[in-house]
């Protein structure tokens, strides 16, 4: 079983969906954790009443990862309030579904800045509490299908994810050696508050089950929380920028 008592958890938007999920699993798991919004305070609440009912330290920090001065202060929050920093998800992402043709460069800087450039701050930011030791500090990645698939109007969000997971495995190289796992989860379509607005969203969901390869079983936010649980544990010690798919199976299917 993964015992991740007495560590401490921040998971970047985890006021809803897929980084809801993962905040609870952690919970679960023991980690204390800071759950990380923008808009969405009276959400990252009652997910912060769901972790404190679990009996762990919870807080709730409003900071937009696309901006280094909101991403040092709340590292800096964490430093001050929780003494340490164990395991860092990085899950915020925006992009909106459109063409390319239809994407402007507001758009472009926007998905570039919070699903890319936010990694580099917060890495930046956090690694001097991550690396300290004996147990390894974990950093895990959320990525998709997007990096190498082309999927209808997912073109920008793709785009950044491609960089992002680049740059991950790049972050992985740096810190490897100062004691720090960087891996990425490539989730499937997971139904969530920004899915549910992809045009042709239901014919989607209802879909899902023609490519994976695991019986009628739909894909959750919590089976996605399970896999970067096992990447924040010391169970994947030795998993070093490396890209774990939980899709069911549906991207290696023809
Ligand atoms: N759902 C899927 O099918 C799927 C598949 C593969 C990968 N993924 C990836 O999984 C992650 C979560 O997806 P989701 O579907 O759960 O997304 P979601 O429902 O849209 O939730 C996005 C979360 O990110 C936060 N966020 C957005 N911009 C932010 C910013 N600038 N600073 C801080 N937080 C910010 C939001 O906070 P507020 O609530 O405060 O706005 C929210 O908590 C994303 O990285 C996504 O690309 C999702």
């Amino acid at each position: 079983m993964i015992d991740l008592s007495g560590k401490v958890a921040l998971v970047t938007g985890s006021s809803r969906g897929i980084g809801r999920a993962c905040a609870l699993r952690l919970a679960e798991a023991g980690a204390d954790i800071i759950v990380n919004f923008v808009t969405s305070g009276r959400e990252a609440d009652a997910v912060a009443a769901e972790i404190a009912a679990l009996g762990r330290r919870v807080a709730c920090v409003r900071a937009d990862v696309s901006q280094e001065e909101d991403v040092d202060d709340m590292i800096g929050f964490v430093r001050e309030s929780f003494g340490r920093l164990d395991v860092l998800v990085h899950n915020a992402a925006t992009g909106g579904f459109r063409p390319l043709a239809a994407t402007s460069q507001r758009h472009f800087d926007a998905a570039m800045h919070t699903n890319v450039l936010s990694l580099v701050h917060l890495l930046k930011s956090a690694t001097p509490l991550l690396e300290v030791g004996p147990a390894r500090g974990k950093v895990v990645v959320l990525s998709s299908h997007g990096t190498h698939m082309a999927l209808p109007m997912y073109g920008l969000i793709g785009g950044t994810k491609a960089a992002l997971t680049s740059l991950a495995r790049h972050w992985a190289l740096e810190l490897g050696d100062r004691g720090v796992n960087v891996n990425i989860v490539e989730a499937g379509l997971v139904e969530t508050d920004s899915t549910r607005r992809l045009p042709g969203a239901a014919e989607m969901f209802a879909g899902r089950t023609t490519k994976t390869m695991v019986g009628q079983r739909q894909l959750e936010a919590t089976d996605v929380a399970d896999a970067v649980l096992f990447l924040s544990s010391p169970l994947s010690d030795l998993v070093q920028g490396q890209t774990l798919v939980v899709d069911g199976g549906a991207a290696i299917h023809i």
